[in-house]
């Protein structure tokens, strides 16, 4: 049992931002952002707690800080670590995962630190990149590589992607055996507690914070339990609330009980892709973020690594396949996916990619066996003609919401007829206009009509609008993004309602034979609409299947005076 030495120290602020640094193991150290009263995270998240985001710094021969914090703790935490350590001297900054609340100081960490080397999964360095516009120096970590700190850190990464963010790896310390996990096994609480002595004090808030951000990854949680199950843990340094050390095996068994129940429930497409090889990586990504936002479960599997036992039992779990063409010189990979044909049957769903790694196993034989053995094409094979780029990851993105839809669409038919009759009718008098929202971000684009619209405050003006969490531009309507409102005119709508209804191939262009003109914001506007109005995202509130989209609306214009907006009349309520 290793002894401690802790001194706490607390600095006031007016705004119930404080900041506590701990030792907590031999050259160890917490700096603990508390987050007294934020009562809401990621928009949907309520909070009763507050929040704390923790950073933790290791002093060997050479030094690392693991993660920083939020922006809103600025001068705090960056006197705070001042106050602990001369920034010129610090080696290493390990990135978890490179969500705003951990690494909102990554920025001017590196400017007061530039000797500095970050450390984190390959995505989140490419995250990083676009967040920090500034080069730096880095390293790539996959799981089980080691860095040497001195001293006896040791220092262990395990990758644990989706837990919550794509890009997560946790560190262990061989020495402390302190296992940093920054939001796995976190909680929003925050008080004077450091450690999880009372664990009846926090057990809802452990729950409810796995429900909301671990539940919807639960198979990317048993895998990373998984990982770490050989670690022999004294510590979980979490990146939120309390740190976990009482009672680390009733926490870590919650973790893998409610995962194996959700997992067991849910609908899966098994992700096959050689990592590391050509851009299977960043495709394989952009396909699962589709998947997950029909709903469906994914995991992902790497061909060059997956024992044959654990691919029949994957793909006999699955719902849908998907398979990323592997290197035709890689043994393991053919191996990989002759198990993976013996073990696939009639009516799972199944959709290809190629990886570009220049030698690529080709896409047609496999495809062609798939259809022999009775697999449904979920969409088509996607090719890649250039390295990937804005519109490939929309045209992977709307694959995988492909495949998701197609695997749940006994649910969809379900839902239409779930409601009782007359509340159904009751529901069907609610009528709306008609309107085409249309986004631009980069060089892609995308457009979906909408009823489900109205206006929702005076000042600033505002409009909320309902839109599926599968729908293709869900991903062009995220906080700060922008967005036009066209209204489409009574008597002048079939012909834009018909063309926006068609099912799209993946990544196809949305505006294909429509006239449109670009608006301020870079939008299309439909010249054939009856007024238009520019808008930015300033919220989304999570309601169960839709996200209601709130934004604000900077101008517009009306094309006719006299004529009316088309409006939408239904029978029932139980779709649009
Ligand atoms: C009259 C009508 C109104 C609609 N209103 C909405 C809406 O408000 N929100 C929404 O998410 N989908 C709405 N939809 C569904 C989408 O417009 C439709 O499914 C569209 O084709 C989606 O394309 P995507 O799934 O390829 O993104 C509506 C459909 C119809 C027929």
């Amino acid at each position: 049992m290793i002894v401690l030495t802790e001194t706490i120290k607390k600095v006031n602020s007016p705004s119930r931002l404080t900041l506590q640094t701990v030792k907590i193991a031999p050259e160890t150290t917490t700096i603990r952002s508390l987050d007294w009263d934020r009562d809401r995270f990621d928009i949907e998240f309520g909070l009763n707690n507050g929040t704390t985001y923790n950073s933790f710094l290791i002093q060997g021969e050479k030094t690392a800080l693991i993660d920083t914090s939020h922006q809103k703790f600025r001068q705090l935490y960056l006197d705070g670590l001042e106050s602990l350590i001369d920034l010129s001297t610090i080696d290493y900054l390990i990135v978890s995962h490179t969500e705003p609340d951990h690494s909102g100081l990554v920025k001017e960490v590196l400017q007061l630190a530039p000797q500095v080397t970050v450390i984190g999964a390959k995505v989140g360095i490419q995250f990083l990149e676009n967040m920090v516009h500034q080069p730096f120096k880095h390293r790539i970590v996959k799981n089980g590589d080691r860095v040497d700190l001195g001293m006896g850190h040791e220092l262990e990464f395990v990758s644990a992607p989706n837990l919550h963010w794509p890009d997560t790896i946790f560190t262990y310390d061989t020495k402390t055996r302190i296992l940093y996990t920054c939001d796995a096994f976190g909680m929003h609480y925050c008080d004077d507690f450091l450690f999880d002595e009372e664990p009846d004090l926090i057990k809802a808030d452990f729950q409810y914070y796995y429900d909301c951000l671990m539940g919807p990854n639960a198979r990317s949680v048993l895998a990373a339990l998984k990982r770490i199950d050989k670690l022999a843990i004294e510590k979980i340094a979490t990146g939120h609330g309390p740190l976990l050390q009482h009672h680390i095996s009733k926490w870590v068994e919650h973790y893998r009980e409610w995962s194996q129940a959700q997992a067991k429930a849910e609908t899966l497409v098994a992700l096959f892709y050689a990592e590391d090889y050509g851009y299977s990586d960043e495709l394989a990504r952009a396909i699962a973020n589709g998947i997950i936002k029909t709903g469906v479960a994914v995991e992902l599997v790497s061909l060059n690594a997956a024992e044959p036992q654990e691919i029949r039992e994957l793909v006999d779990a699955a719902a849908g396949l998907v398979i990323g063409m592997p290197p035709q010189s890689a043994p393991i990979a053919h191996t990989a996916l002759g198990t993976i044909l013996a073990a696939a049957r009639p009516k799972q769903a199944v959709g290809l990619f190629e990886s570009g790694g220049g030698e690529d196993e080709p896409i047609y034989p496999l495809r062609n066996k798939f259809q022999e053995i009775g697999l449904s094409e979920a969409f088509p094979p996607i090719s890649l003609k250039e390295p990937p780029n804005q519109t490939l990851e929309q045209m992977c993105d709307e694959a995988g919401i492909d495949i998701g839809q197609w695997l749940t669409r006994d649910r969809t038919v379900q839902q239409m007829k779930s409601l009782d009759g007359n509340l159904d009718k009751a529901l069907g008098r609610l009528s709306n206009g008609l309107y085409v929202i249309t986004a631009k971000k980069g060089e892609i684009s995308s457009a979906m009509l909408a009823s489900w619209v109205t206006q929702a405050s005076l000042s600033p003006l505002g409009v909320a609008i309902a839109v599926a969490k599968d729908r293709a531009i869900a991903s062009f309507l995220q906080p700060g993004d922008r967005f036009v409102l066209n209204v489409l005119e009574e008597g002048n709508y079939r012909t834009l309602m018909k063309h926006f209804l068609k099912r799209f191939p993946p990544g196809s262009d949305r505006f294909a034979g429509i006239k449109t003109y670009p608006a301020t914001n870079g939008s299309p506007i439909l010249a054939d609409a009856l007024a238009y109005m520019e808008c930015e995202v300033t919220s989304r509130m999570e309601c169960s299947d839709h996200w209601i989209v709130y934004g604000t609306v900077q101008t517009g214009r009306v094309a006719k005076l006299d004529a009316l907006t088309a409006v939408h009349h239904r029978k029932v309520g139980n779709h649009y």
